[in-house]
């Protein structure tokens, strides 16, 4: 099957890889003329576990073109994905600029019937909204054309998208027509064997369906922070209490790990993104709101904690951090809460000396060359000359910590971990100070 993808950011990278892979011939077209001459060259300008290689050995097998030419892209595949960004305007509402672009651009050039695919998170109507551009498009060239416009939403984590893609949950399919649900199963088939995933509902559904997931997961973890709080003034422990209620199985335990907050490019748009929607519909969301303001409530925790630590003096202290990125096995720092610290730590005069398995290229892009941040190369290197130690980022080579040695480099006693990776006990015996998320003292 001929497919052509729109956007060759995250969603549109992996989208065109796993497609290509099970042998369709696939061709993403990008507007960054950069952008496309690296990935010819095989090169992935973003890092996710097992891309590249998948690029590669597609593009090898002439199975994946990679172009800045839309027309040909127009011209090329039956399916039309439209994978590009969708920011966050100013009020939280998502930015369509880039979507609707790709949709006159189709309509511009194209010749016979296109299915267009919604595959970018818009808000609920967005596939409406694509489906006019383009018939106004068709209308100014004076040319009749049939096409249609599907809802396909993404739900791939950063990390683990490829293993999403070909082994996730559910294929949703926003559609009402026979003949893009028999598209969609070619597209999809290699992927839909071992049991049916392929989910047709009704086009807006689907829309809302990729924000409901999202603002549901972005609602536990504000949750079980907002108990974890509690837990603090109450002197319960929030993981016995995490325990206690996943075994429940209508609770279940995925997702409920207290923190420092979510971070990333998709929870915190999405989560404004529908309470702009909600809002917009004349319904007061109470909820989607409360979830916002709790996250951004968590990020200040780590500071306060330090704060508390050190009796609100932390001017000229070094802090040692691990984790930069907003979850393990990514670079990506987009809303990451190492960056809400970092912030309030050069506010207060502090200076950060940090350590990420792979994010440290993206924290220099961010911040530049300045004199209160030093990027450490290796995990222990960060702890050299530092007064405390905070933990941003569950990464696996933060999990096993050799605590008496911590306590001798340390220039202070003090542990804050953002992530409940320890025993208390562990960290409490070697004589340290260990200020965990809704573990004992509260801030
Ligand atoms: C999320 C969703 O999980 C995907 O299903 C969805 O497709 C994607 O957004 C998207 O809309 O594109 P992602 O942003 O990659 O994926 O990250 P997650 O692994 O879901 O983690 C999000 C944040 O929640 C991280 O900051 C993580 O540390 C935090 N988190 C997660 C917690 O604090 N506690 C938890 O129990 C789980």
């Amino acid at each position: 099957m001929r497919i052509t993808i729109f956007g060759s950011g995250y969603v549109g990278l992996v989208t065109g890889a796993c497609l290509a892979d099970v042998g369709h011939d696939v061709i993403c077209v990008d507007v960054d003329e950069a952008k496309v001459a690296r990935l010819e060259a095989g090169e992935v300008p973003i890092y996710e576990p097992g891309l590249e290689s998948l690029i590669r050995q597609n593009q090898a097998a002439g199975r994946l073109r990679f172009t800045t030419d839309a027309a040909k892209g127009v011209a090329f595949g039956l399916l039309q994905f439209i994978a590009v960004g969708t920011p966050s305007d100013e009020d939280g509402s998502a930015d369509l600029r880039h979507v609707l672009k790709v949709a006159e651009t189709i309509g511009r050039h194209m010749t016979e019937y296109r299915i267009i695919v919604d595959k970018s998170t818009v808000p609920v109507g967005t596939a409406s909204k694509v489906e006019r551009v383009v018939a106004a498009e068709l209308d100014r060239r004076g040319v009749e054309l049939e096409f249609d416009v599907c809802s396909n939403p993404e739900f791939l984590k950063e990390g683990a998208a490829i293993e999403d893609f070909s082994r996730g949950s559910r294929i949703v399919v926003g559609t009402e027509s026979e003949r893009v649900k028999s598209a969609m199963r070619e597209c999809y088939g290699p992927y839909n064997r071992q049991q049916e995933k392929l989910m047709f509902m009704a086009v807006r559904s689907a829309e809302l369906t990729k924000y409901a997931a999202n603002a549901m997961l972005a609602t536990k973890i504000s949750f079980i922070n907002e108990i974890a709080n509690l837990a603090e003034r109450l002197g319960a422990d929030v993981e016995e209490v995490r325990h206690g209620i996943g075994s429940d199985p209508r609770i279940g335990y995925s997702f409920i790990y207290p923190g420092c907050g979510y971070g990333g490019s998709c929870f915190p748009k999405d989560v404004k993104a529908l309470a702009h929607t909600a809002e917009a519909a004349g319904y007061p969301a109470e909820m989607i709101g409360a979830v916002e303001r709790v996250n951004g409530r968590q990020k200040g925790k780590l500071f306060e904690k330090l704060c508390l630590a050190f009796d609100g003096q932390l001017a000229g202290k070094t802090i040692a951090l691990w984790g930069l990125a907003f979850k393990p096995n990514t670079d990506d720092m987009r809303e990451a809460p190492s960056r809400a610290l970092m912030e309030a730590l050069w506010q207060a005069g502090a200076r950060v000396q940090a350590f990420d398995p792979e994010a440290a290229e993206e924290c220099r892009r961010l911040y530049g060359e300045r004199d209160d941040l030093i990027l450490a190369e290796r995990r222990d290197e960060a702890l050299e000359g530092a007064h405390a130690l905070v933990i941003c980022t569950e990464w696996k080579a933060f999990r096993t910590v050799d605590f008496a040695r911590l306590r001798e480099t340390l220039l202070e006693p003090v542990v804050v971990d953002g992530r409940n990776l320890y025993h208390p006990d562990s960290v409490k015996a070697a004589g340290l100070g260990y200020y965990a998320i809704g573990r004992g003292d509260s801030v």
